[in-house]
């Protein structure tokens, strides 16, 4: 599919199809250019179209030769960018499963210069299915799309950019348990171009005295990895990110309750966001230094698995009582963050993980809770949540939350019980940052969705792709 702009007339346009805005009080100018008519067509009792927030209506021209597609976006006074988002992404959908092959988009014009880029963003993300395992695949026809805007054809293309690795993330994410495995990232991550990769397995792990690695790797057939991977240059000290790679967790011998338990194929799903933003900062030759880090892994029981009651000692030293063997990722990340913190010397650090079920309850599926130490990084993270789809909630680290994990026989334990869940897996993890600026973000409601969650048309049931847009936006500022 290429996305290109459109700079004729907009009433000159033969495509199959448009996609036309209106809000409920006012018919944005292009809208009226392209209909010469300065009201919605009716009558209301035959079309219901009004304009409502999220309304499509879709009709054909007088000719009979051209769909139509009207999108509603409510009242002027109350539009934002969300509200572009999910309206487009309803009329877009309409175009899956449709024998439409080209397509003009007209935009509400508000001035806005990202309007272009969400065009384009949003309708790759809307048409994505994960239909690798299916013979009988969604079919998207679309050929050709312009965009009616006066912005550069780079705007868009860098929007493409964005929308593939968001795709590419979803794609991995979605690997069913036993195919994606570490060994699988290991070689997506090779077929990146321009990046350095570093891969430490089990012997460099008990060698390197990453405990929580192979403690929670002990049981699992799958070799387990950490791969470290660099882009940019070496100069500049880099930004380090950090994903939760738990390519299946059954909880170990803290073992889970056997329904829904294929959700937790989706316990990569950190890990999967930081290769697709590495992709992506290749694929834009981005000129910042980046370090991404994701530790793999099963976690499975087995006579030899890690068992409760056993102590680990974490890279930087700091040993954690396992009290759960299902409070894993944050075993591993602590190995990964203090391994990382050490290495590369980070001017900031932020790991994506779905970590917890406590999340979750606080904060649904919609949004990602937030915590960290450092109060500039944190708002850096929440501006460009504001940017992306991508919402975040700040969640607290206080010296209750930091009392609640301390162990009698270790340094620290690895769950502080069900109270403030999230907030203490947050706790555990600022014993490996070694104070360096560090923000955490719990994707475990957002980084995948059930059809009943899902929010907006762009959000697919499975993976959905969550951080990379953020991050994303993050380095860019
Ligand atoms: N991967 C899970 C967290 C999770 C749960 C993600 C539900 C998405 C949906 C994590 O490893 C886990 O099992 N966490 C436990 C921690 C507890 C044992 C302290 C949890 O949240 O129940
Ligand atoms: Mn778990
Ligand atoms: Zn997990």
């Amino acid at each position: 599919m290429e996305i290109v702009r459109f700079e004729e007339e907009l009433s000159k346009s033969k495509t199959e199809a448009v996609i036309v805005p209106f809000y409920e009080d006012r018919i944005p100018s292009p809208a009226v250019e392209f209909l010469g008519i300065d009201r919605i067509p009716g009558p209301v009792s035959v079309t219901g179209f009004t304009g409502k927030k999220g309304q499509v209506f879709r009709t054909m021209d007088a000719t009979g030769n051209q769909m139509q597609l009207w999108v509603g976006l409510g009242r002027e006074s109350e539009y934002s960018p969300e509200t572009f988002r999910r309206s487009y992404s309803s009329a877009y959908s309409c175009l899956r499963n449709s024998k439409i092959r080209e397509c003009l988009i007209i935009l509400p014009g508000t001035g806005n210069a990202d309007e272009a880029f969400e065009a384009a963003y949003i309708l790759k993300l809307t048409v994505y299915s994960f239909d690798e395992f299916r013979s009988e695949k969604t079919s998207v026809d679309l050929k050709k799309v312009y965009i009616a805007t006066g912005e550069r054809q780079e705007i868009i293309d860098r929007a493409v950019s964005v929308a593939d690795a968001t795709n590419f993330t979803r794609n991995l994410a979605n690997l069913p348990p036993s195919r994606g495995t570490p060994s699988l990232f290991e070689d997506r991550a090779r077929e990146i171009r321009g990046l350095k990769i570093t891969v430490l397995g089990r012997d460099d792990f008990i060698r390197m005295g990453m405990g929580g690695m192979e403690g929670v790797s002990r049981a699992a057939k799958e070799p387990a990895k950490m791969i470290i991977i660099e882009h940019g240059s070496s100069d500049e000290k880099p930004v380090m990110i950090v994903g939760k790679g738990i390519t299946f967790d059954s909880g170990g011998i803290s073992i889970k309750p056997a329904d829904n338990m294929d959700e937790m194929k989706f316990d990569k799903c950190g890990a999967s966001t930081v290769l697709g933003l590495m992709k992506l900062a290749s694929d834009l030759k981005l000129r910042k230094h980046i370090v991404g880090i994701m530790p793999l892994t099963e976690n499975l029981p087995g006579g030899n698995a890690y068992k409760p009651g056993d102590i680990l000692k974490h890279y930087n030293g700091k040993t954690s009582e396992v009290l759960s063997t299902d409070a894993e990722g944050r075993l591993i990340l602590a190995d990964a963050l203090a391994y990382g913190v050490e290495k590369y010397n980070p001017v900031a650090v932020i790991d994506l993980a779905t970590l917890t079920g406590a999340c979750v309850i606080a904060l649904g599926n919609n949004i990602a809770g937030l915590m960290g130490n450092d109060r500039d990084l944190k708002e850096k993270i929440k501006k460009a949540s504001e940017r992306s789809w991508e919402k975040v909630w700040e969640m607290p680290i206080d010296d209750d939350f930091r009392d609640q994990i301390k162990s009698e026989v270790a340094d620290i334990k690895n769950t502080g019980g069900k109270e403030g869940g999230a907030e203490t897996a947050g706790a555990f993890l600022e014993h490996f940052v070694n104070g360096r600026p560090w923000v955490h973000l719990d994707i475990a409601g957002t980084a995948w969705t059930q059809t009943k969650t899902a929010k907006a048309d762009y959000l697919p049931k499975g993976a959905t792709g969550f951080g990379v847009r953020l991050l994303y936006e993050f380095l860019g500022s």
